[in-house]
């Protein structure tokens, strides 16, 4: 196995393919639907994307009339948010910093804040996770809401299934997978790009942290939230442990 890289240089790495790899465009299409229903039944104004990436939900949330702030621990990441938004002319105010300090660089309260798109599960030890979901809880106004979206690790564990998705497109195969050691969790994204010829890899490795729903509870509680909701998706599916792709939790101030 590749050895584990720091959280900032995982995504570093990544982001020049990023928007690649996760069918940027396709998923505008695909996805942006879903969000008019959470900002309508959550009454969304303002809101903080925590752990923003290049921008895809935040760009969405913004177009649709939300006042967003993204945040991320990678600057190239922020980098690729800021070229999209300019790109796509949807103003969204950008922040480098990492969840565990963000009270530091941001002092707004928001109606809600978003972690998406598995970002939760980087962070690898209690402490982290702890301050880092009371920070997402002091930058909430009262009766704000935090939705968290993780894949559903309670099933993945029991699957113990190595090849999470193969995408291919144009001369390049990204290949998502995991190593099981133990008990942790490594996630390796192998990059296929084919050129005059010559065929170049390269494997990008980061840890993860598969977080259980009944965990997530216990830590939502322990800071504070008053009450939580779990889904198997952002359509607000119900949840199946076994069966269910994600693992949507609705949290509220
Ligand atoms: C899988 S990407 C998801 C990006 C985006 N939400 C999406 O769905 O396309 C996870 C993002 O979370 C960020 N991230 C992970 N841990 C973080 C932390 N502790 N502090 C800030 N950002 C973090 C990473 O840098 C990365 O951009």
């Amino acid at each position: 196995m590749q050895n584990p890289k720091s959280i900032s240089a995982f995504y570093d790495n990544l982001a020049s393919d990023y928007d690649t790899m996760t069918d940027f465009e396709n998923r505008l299409g695909r996805e942006a639907a879903v969000f008019r229903p959470i900002i309508d039944r959550l009454a969304i104004q303002t809101a903080l994307d925590a752990g923003a990436g290049t921008g895809f939900h935040s760009l969405v949330l913004s177009k649709l009339g939300v006042n967003v702030t993204a945040v991320d621990i990678s600057a190239e990441m922020i980098g690729k948010l800021k070229e999209n938004s300019e790109k796509l002319r949807i103003p969204v105010d950008a922040v480098v910093s990492d969840f565990e300090t963000l009270t530091k660089h941001i002092s707004a309260t928001f109606d809600a804040v978003f972690c998406l798109g598995n970002s939760l599960v980087h962070l690898l030890t209690e402490d982290a996770l702890l301050k880092s979901i009371s920070n997402f809880h002091s930058l909430l106004k009262p009766g704000g809401v935090l939705v968290i979206q993780i894949l559903n690790y309670d099933r993945i564990i029991k699957e113990r299934n190595r090849v999470q998705s193969i995408r291919k497109a144009g001369d390049t195969t990204f290949i998502r997978f995991y190593d099981y050691c133990e008990n942790r969790l490594f996630f390796n994204i192998l990059t296929v790009k084919e050129a005059d010829n010559k065929i170049d890899h390269t494997i990008n490795t980061v840890e993860l942290h598969p977080l259980l729903k009944e965990e997530m509870s216990i830590y939502l509680e322990r800071v504070g939230f008053i009450s939580t909701e779990h889904y198997g998706s952002l359509r607000f599916e119900s949840f199946d442990e076994n069966k269910s792709s994600n693992s949507v939790t609705l949290a509220v101030k």
